[in-house]
């Protein structure tokens, strides 16, 4: 155990704000959990802290230039507060500008790269003493390792088991920011769930850029995949539910759909990205699969577990494409029904192949095609939930609602269920669906247990 005073000069509070994917999520937990190791608190609600680390997400948009209106935004609460916050900017921003956020923000005290900051409790002691640090390093060593216990856990925990991409789909920058495909190993990832679940997770959901490329070795040297990590933690007695996400298409093994129909803990829900219907985009964005053999795929998943809830990442306006190919991602669509989706605009990324193809596509081309597909997947989410209107599942209750006395779980199929009875988080309640909106249903108690 470390010391819990810490040294003059030392922040005393701490605030994490992760923005992105749930990778980042996971990350800003295990910093928030280094810093508290360190004796550092969260800092209270409302209230400004001493330090702030800003968990950055590069994927899309204008995230540079967001990344400095916040470290502006924080300098000059900090300044009306007569405070000089200690900045962090961290994430997959810190690890593609690294020394320029340095050279423009003199206030950043450390700019930490996602394969680095395992070392943030050292950064934050050097910037205590007024040195800046920057580590965008990319290290063998396993970070893992080197972070504390989990101490708090919600009852749907994540597990990052697998980072980093090497596709290099033409219009992305993962590949560069997270760095190559690697699995964390097998028997840590046991070791760690167990601890999740000993510490009150009901519900694990396995993480990685391309989760479905894990791969590992149990103690008699035997390769395992994925699906024989997920039929290995079916086995914990009280982990009610397991998830993966996110997955390749190329990735995808028959093991892994038939643990789909075998695993009673793992849900009927799959997020496969497809990003296009149309064959030549999917060319042009180097993803290596065709709207038909994905399709196939999806058939595979359908058979073995009928009520399976699909849902995608899609992007619009890529460079070329034309009106008719974007109609050809409106009719696979339509052919797959999606519950979910995810939905963009193409953002040129620096430094990826297609941020200098020809054939950029107008914004206002690229409002009204997303405002389209948006209408198309709004409209299955919409039937997928009605459909489920006066069925009776497991709901696990994860948080309060909004409004008081509401509380909010997930269904099966990761739909939000709203519930007016009085619950308590981490229940594991029998519900059933009595109405149904956009994006969540309503669920009236059966029973306060499972089935
Ligand atoms: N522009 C728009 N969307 C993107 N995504 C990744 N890179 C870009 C980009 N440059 C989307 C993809 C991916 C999801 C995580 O983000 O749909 O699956
Ligand atoms: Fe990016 Fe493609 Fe890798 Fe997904 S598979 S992280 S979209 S490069």
């Amino acid at each position: 155990m470390k010391q819990t005073t810490p040294p003059p000069g030392s922040p005393r509070t701490y605030r994490v704000k992760s923005f992105g994917c749930q990778m980042n999520v996971y990350d800003g937990e295990r910093m928030a959990e280094l810093l508290e190791a360190d004796g550092i608190a969260p800092a209270p609600e409302g209230e400004d802290a001493d330090l702030v680390v800003l968990n950055t997400c590069h994927i899309r948009e204008k995230a540079t230039e967001k990344v400095y209106s916040d470290i502006g935004r924080i300098e000059k609460a900090g300044r009306k507060a007569g405070k000089k916050p200690m900045i962090a900017v961290a994430g997959c921003v810190a690890q593609a500008e690294g020394e320029e956020i340095m050279k423009r923000s003199p206030g950043v005290g450390m700019v930490v790269g996602p394969q680095a900051y395992h070392r943030l409790g050292d950064m934050v002691g050097k910037a205590a003493k007024g040195e800046r640090s920057t580590d965008t390093d990319m290290p063998e060593d396993a970070k893992f390792a080197a972070l504390p216990a989990r101490r708090k856990v919600a009852p749907s925990a994540f597990l990052t088991v697998q980072e980093g991409c090497d596709k290099f789909c033409t219009y992305c920058v993962v590949p560069y920011t997270r760095g190559a495909e690697i699995s964390r190993p097998y028997s840590e990832l046991l070791i760690e769930a167990e601890k999740l679940v000993e510490a009150g997770a009901r519900e694990i959901t396995l993480l990685g850029q391309n989760v479905n490329a894990w791969s590992g070795e149990d103690d008699k040297g035997r390769s395992v995949g994925l699906d024989g990590l997920i039929r290995q933690l079916d086995k914990l007695p009280d982990l009610q539910r397991i998830r993966y996400t996110t997955s390749h298409p190329n990735d995808m093994t028959p093991g892994l759909i038939a643990a789909h129909g075998e695993v009673g803990k793992l849900m009927p829900y799959l997020h496969l990205p497809v990003q296009s219907g149309s064959d030549r985009v999917l060319k042009a964005m180097n993803r290596s699969h065709t709207a038909e053999s994905y399709l196939k795929l999806l058939d595979k998943f359908r058979e073995v577990r009928p009520d399976i809830a699909l849902s995608g990442d899609f992007i619009v306006g890529f460079p070329g494409e034309t009106e008719a190919e974007f109609e050809e991602t409106l009719a696979l669509i339509d052919a797959v029904r999606y519950s979910s989706a995810f939905s963009f605009k193409y953002s040129p990324r620096p430094g990826t192949p297609a941020a200098t193809m020809e054939g950029q596509i107008a914004a206002e081309v690229m409002d009204d095609r997303l405002q389209r597909l948006q209408a198309s997947l709004g409209r299955d989410q919409h039937a997928f939930n009605t459909a489920k209107v006066g069925t009776v599942c497991d709901v696990l209750i994860e948080r309060k609602g909004r409004r008081p006395g509401q509380w909010l779980g997930k269904s099966p199929w990761l739909q939000s269920v709203f519930f007016e009875e009085e619950l308590a988080i981490g229940d594991m309640v029998r519900a059933e669906l009595v109405s149904a909106g956009p994006s969540s249903l309503a669920g009236r108690l059966v029973e306060r247990a499972p089935a």
